[in-house]
């Protein structure tokens, strides 16, 4: 298996595959988040695991941290995708690897991501807000937004993430009610909305 760049025919095995990885139609809402950071110039990096076909995708978009001095370039990892067949056999952390190893090569500060701590704390990624990097909307479940550390991170780089144009057009930053107050609940956190709970 090879963990390569993706090129422009590979964009509807890609779609196929990820609609699959996050059970959706084949024209859900994680396809139409990936097509409008393609369209919208926002995509930086976009790698597929291909074993005689592609069987695993991953993407990076344009993000930055807003700190004090100046504007840090990030990047924001969604989606990852592994088909159902082929999960936990490591092509997760395969692709997790080398899009870490090629946002470094391209000058990146940090990766941003909302997802599960408990995997991707094994694959090099810590809370944000521990750093002072915070999450673009009270809607992302603060232990669910995490930060790998690239070469040029410096302890300064502190501040809200700006995320691009494309996340907020197809809503598919953070998470919306109920799901959101029954994982707030699950977690027990109070994330400043009120009512978030009455809304189950
Ligand atoms: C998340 C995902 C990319 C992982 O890919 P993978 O190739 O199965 O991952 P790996 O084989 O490298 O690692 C597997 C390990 O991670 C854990 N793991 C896998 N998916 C996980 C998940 N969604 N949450 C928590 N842990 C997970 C498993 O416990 C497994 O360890 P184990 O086999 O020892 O129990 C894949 O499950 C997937 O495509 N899921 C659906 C889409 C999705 O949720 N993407 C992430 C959005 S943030």
């Amino acid at each position: 298996m090879e963990i390569r760049a993706a090129h422009a025919e590979d964009e509807p095995p890609i779609e196929a595959i990820v609609a699959r990885a996050f059970g959706e139609e084949p024209d859900g809402p994680v396809v139409h988040m990936i097509r409008a950071l393609n369209e919208s110039g926002a995509t930086q990096i976009s790698l597929v695991a291909d074993d005689d076909g592609i069987v695993g995708h991953v993407q990076l978009s344009t993000a930055w941290i807003d700190a004090r001095p100046r504007l840090v370039d990030a990047l924001t990892l969604t989606p990852l995708s592994v088909v159902p067949e082929r999960q936990r056999q490591g092509i997760g952390t395969r692709l997790l690897e080398e899009a870490l190893t090629a946002a470094d090569e391209r000058g990146a500060a940090a990766v941003l991501l909302e997802g599960d701590p408990d995997y991707y704390s094994r694959h090099g990624f810590t809370s944000a807000v521990s750093l002072n990097v915070l999450r673009p909307s009270l809607r992302i479940p603060e232990p669910g937004f995490q930060i790998a550390r690239l070469s040029s991170y410096e302890d300064w780089m502190t501040g809200y993430v700006i995320y691009p144009d494309a996340l907020w057009k197809t809503d598919m930053v953070g998470l919306r009610d109920p799901r959101l107050a029954s994982i707030e609940n699950a977690l027990r956190i109070n994330a400043n909305l009120p009512y978030a709970a009455d809304r189950e």
